[in-house]
């Protein structure tokens, strides 16, 4: 089996890459353009093995990307290179339409292209496998029933506006030419080898430095959250058993507010790292929302529980733990993503907030 995964580089991409070399006999032939997300470092000990092949490729070039094809002849296409981050969308939406509609539709080509030379079985096992987010739903009211994979799209943030995009493609090509595909649509992952720019490893990080937890107006938002190893797992279960045109939900069976969820951290950092200057949640403050913020996500996982059996095996509380362990244990890679670039972003997307709602 020889899987060619875009994002490989990035916080769930390397995930899978890990997993796919330490766990199966496949051959990884990673694409990542090495963006602020995306860093070698995280793949850990399949950086370097012999059935890892790293490509420097933006997926923005069309060409390149059929040089990759030609080259590499995959099974089959993992697809989650993309910008991930919605308040750089909101700050910048353009890279998010290059990259994760213009550069989907150019991997759709190039795979296209070479899926229609093959032949006999390898032509029909072929697979495009797109991963997409839960955020394309849009908005759920506090009651409203979780998302299943029938629910209407209705994205509210430019970075969910071009994943929505990106999934009408993905679905365009398999109606239109055949092109054998699956797409996955999941909620919020965390855990090790996470960007600090999303919730989790950003008030971890800041807790540790004795800064404050920025959390978005009120932090009763809800997100469903699924341990990124967890995630990476149903991935490749999807891309060895979905069926070719299906949509699979998963998520973490796992809702909880911000508030709740920066709680359950600051009592983890608590136990595992006291700070003699009081209770992490000290450093809580309320500061200006995002804007068009979806106030709930929730994910109905029954068609993957029941078609595929798969459903995920870490507690939250297991899997922050777990998280928290693996940040206090890689001060190392911490220190090397916290850059200047990183510190650029923080500055300029707290400062815009200011401090209480
Ligand atoms: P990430 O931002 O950590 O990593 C993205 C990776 O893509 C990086 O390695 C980056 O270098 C690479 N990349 C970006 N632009 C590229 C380009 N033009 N060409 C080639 N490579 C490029 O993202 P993530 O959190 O690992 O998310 C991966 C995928 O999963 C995304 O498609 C995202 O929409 C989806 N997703 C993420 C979550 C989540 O909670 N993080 C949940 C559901 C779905
Ligand atoms: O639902 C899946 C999505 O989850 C993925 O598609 C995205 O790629 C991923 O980034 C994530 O999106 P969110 O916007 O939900 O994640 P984020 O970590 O940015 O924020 C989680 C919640 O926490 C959200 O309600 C906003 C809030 N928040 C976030 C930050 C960074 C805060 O309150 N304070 C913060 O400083």
């Amino acid at each position: 089996m020889r899987v060619l995964v875009t994002g490989g580089a990035g916080f769930i991409g390397s995930a899978v890459v890990r997993q796919y070399i330490a766990e199966t006999d496949a051959t990884v032939i990673n694409v990542d353009a090495l963006t602020y997300a995306g860093n070698p470092e995280s793949l850990g000990n399949a950086r370097a093995h012999p059935r890892h092949v790293f490509e420097h490729v933006d997926i923005t070039d069309r060409s390149a990307l059929e040089r990759v094809f030609r080259e590499h002849r995959p099974d089959a296409v993992m697809h989650l290179a993309a910008e991930s981050h919605v308040d750089r969308s909101i700050e910048g939406p353009a890279a998010f339409v290059e990259t994760n509609v213009t550069g989907t539709h150019n991997l759709l080509e190039a795979a296209r292209s070479y899926w229609s030379e093959l032949e006999g079985e390898a032509q029909e096992r072929f697979r495009f496998h797109h991963v997409s987010t839960d955020e394309v739903y849009g908005d759920l009211g506090p009651e409203g029933p979780a998302f299943t994979e029938e629910t209407a799209y209705a994205p509210s943030s430019p970075y969910s506006a071009s994943k929505a995009a990106s999934d009408h493609l993905v679905r365009a090509w398999h109606r239109t030419y055949g092109l054998p595909v699956v797409i996955t649509n999941c909620s919020n992952n965390y855990g090790p080898y996470q960007f600090p720019e999303k919730l989790i490893p950003l008030m971890l990080l800041n807790a540790l430095d004795g800064s404050p937890l920025p959390v978005y107006g009120r932090g009763d938002n809800v997100r469903d959250w699924l341990y990124v190893e967890d995630h990476a797992r149903a991935l490749r279960h999807v891309l060895a058993q979905g069926a070719s045109g299906r949509t699979y939900n998963i998520g973490g069976r796992c809702e909880r507010t911000n508030l709740e969820v920066v709680h359950a951290l600051c009592a983890v950092l608590d136990e595992l790292v006291p700070d003699e200057q009081g209770r992490y949640a000290r450093l809580i403050e309320f500061v200006t929302d995002r804007p068009g913020h979806d106030r709930r996500y929730a994910i109905d996982d029954t068609r993957l529980a029941n078609e595929l059996g798969w459903q995920p095996t870490e507690s939250f509380e297991s899997g922050l733990r777990k998280t928290v362990q693996w940040y206090l244990d890689n001060p190392e890679w911490v220190e090397r993503v916290r850059s200047g670039a990183y510190r650029e972003w923080i500055d300029a997307n707290y400062a815009r907030r200011g401090r209480a709602v």
